[in-house]
């Protein structure tokens, strides 16, 4: 039978406080519904219908796959108003997973447990946890043979009913059949006057069903995003984990509190990461690769044994083993560094190829770069890539020494071996193995006299 998420993503989300629909809200530099989307996408399902209503239009820019239908909700009147628009989308042979755009963390193996709780029989599953504290959620109700009997909302309970803890997640499987049948059934007579998709559990039991639950292995794995301070918490409860994760494989952290992971890292063994990393994009960290504090990783491939000193900023960027970057260094994208580079404090590199063994140590600008082995750049070194239209490259061969405070007017060639005198301006070749330095002569002017103040 086919998979059918419907995710229901129509809410407002007026208690953020923002111009970005709630699910466009970032967890981990991600949209909440991208999580939701990720996740349950893992199960591979047939259809993804998605209920959209606040800030449809901005929802749709970000998601735009021809994998998703979209159906819109133009007024929200409850959770099964907001299914009942799906169903259009809904056939009677489909196993239906209804998720919340705005709860982000569920794993696919929960979602997969819930999925397998429904057959003929069973046609509706819930997703359940116990909570210390239920207050605001859908309380389930059981019998004495602690089968469900109903949900009951926190604002039609009884006090009986308020003080059960197991609660609604909101996460459902459903057949696609009942679930059009019980639709068409729900009615707005509640508290809140509105079309309560919870409804449809007392409409199954009605009907002679069983009603099966399944619970998720945390409640971090069920917790929605109401405000941002949900939206922080769950933030911290996410990065916690993911820190965990990589002190499992290995990874020495400092402090875990003190990292961030805002996309996806690779480790090899015995990585360090001190306080204040942020990892971004895609990261890739070879054996023993140590990452000072106050670190930006993003999209980065760092061979092994290679060390990044603190507050340095790394962005679209390919760099060999036993590399020393920083402090304070900048590596900007189409960056390739070789093995053994050494990469000093306030040093800009953008789109240079860095070969073997060189070092640029100190305040310098390396852009549209080629540069061979065992060159050394001088202190305040910079390669004049721009014209202000177009950029131009600079070629600098192996075991070139350029000195201090030069300029290299690109485009230009500095050849092997060459020398470059301090403070000079290059703007032609500078041939192999010879001194070449463009500066006027030193020069003393004898018994001249300072200015006096008049
Ligand atoms: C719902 C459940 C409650 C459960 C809780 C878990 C119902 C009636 N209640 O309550 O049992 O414990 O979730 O968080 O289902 N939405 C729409 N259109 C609407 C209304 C809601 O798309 O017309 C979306 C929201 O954007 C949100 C989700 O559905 O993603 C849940 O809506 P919300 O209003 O937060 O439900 P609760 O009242 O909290
Ligand atoms: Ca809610």
């Amino acid at each position: 039978m086919n998979l059918n998420l419907v995710i229901l993503a129509a809410g407002k989300g007026t208690r953020m406080r923002s111009k970005l629909p709630k699910v466009l809200q970032p967890l981990a530099a991600k949209p909440l519904l991208g999580h939701v989307l990720d996740r349950a996408g893992q199960l591979n399902p047939a259809k993804i219908t998605l209920v959209v209503g606040h800030g449809s239009d901005q929802v749709k820019q970000v998601f735009n796959s021809p994998a998703i239908r979209w159906v819109e909700q133009t007024e929200q009147l409850g959770t099964g108003h907001a299914v009942q628009q799906a169903l259009p989308c809904i056939e009677g042979d489909d196993r239906v997973l209804i998720l919340y755009g705005d709860v982000p963390l569920t794993r696919p193996e929960t979602l997969e447990d819930l999925l397998s709780q429904i057959d003929a029989k069973h046609p509706l599953a819930l997703l359940t946890i116990n909570l210390e504290d239920p207050t605001g959620y859908g309380r389930i109700l059981r019998d004495k043979h602690h089968c469900v009997t109903a949900i009951v909302e926190q604002k039609d309970a009884n006090a009986d009913q308020l003080k059960v803890n197991e609660v609604n997640t909101g996460i459902m499987a459903v057949q696609g059949q009942q679930l059009q049948a019980w639709l068409s059934r729900l009615q707005n007579n509640n508290a809140q006057g509105e079309y309560y998709l919870t409804d449809i559990i007392a409409m199954a039991v009605d009907d002679g069903f069983q009603v099966r639950t399944a619970s998720p292995s945390s409640e971090m794995e069920v917790l929605g995003v109401n405000n941002k301070a949900q939206l922080q918490d769950l933030e911290r409860q996410f990065q916690r984990q993911q820190a965990q994760t990589l002190m499992e494989q290995g990874v020495t952290l400092l402090d875990a509190n003190r990292l961030d992971i805002r996309g996806e890292i690779e480790v090899g063994m015995d990585v360090e990461l001190d306080v204040g990393v942020i990892i971004e994009g895609q990261v890739k960290l070879g054996d023993g690769v140590k990452v000072g504090a106050y670190c930006v990783l993003k999209d980065v491939e760092i061979a092994s044994g290679t060390i990044i000193k603190p507050f340095s900023h790394l962005d679209s960027a390919k760099l060999g083993q036993n590399c020393n970057i920083g402090p304070y260094a900048r590596i900007r994208p189409g960056t390739n560094l070789s093995d053994k580079v050494n990469i000093g404090n306030f040093v800009e590199l953008k789109n240079a190829q860095v070969g073997v063994g060189s070092k640029v140590n100190h305040l310098s600008y390396v852009g549209d770069t080629n540069m061979g082995s065992d060159v050394n750049i001088g202190a305040g070194t910079i390669t004049c890539n721009y014209d202000g239209v177009n950029k131009y490259k600079t070629i600098i061969g192996n075991n070139v020494f350029v000195g201090s405070d030069s300029q290299l007017i690109a485009p230009v060639t500095i050849e092997d071996g060459a020398t470059i005198g301090a403070g000079s301006t290059i703007t032609k070749t500078a041939p192999a193995n010879e001194l070449t330095l463009s500066r006027a002569k030193q020069l003393t002017l004898k018994g001249w006299q300072k200015p006096v103040k008049k």
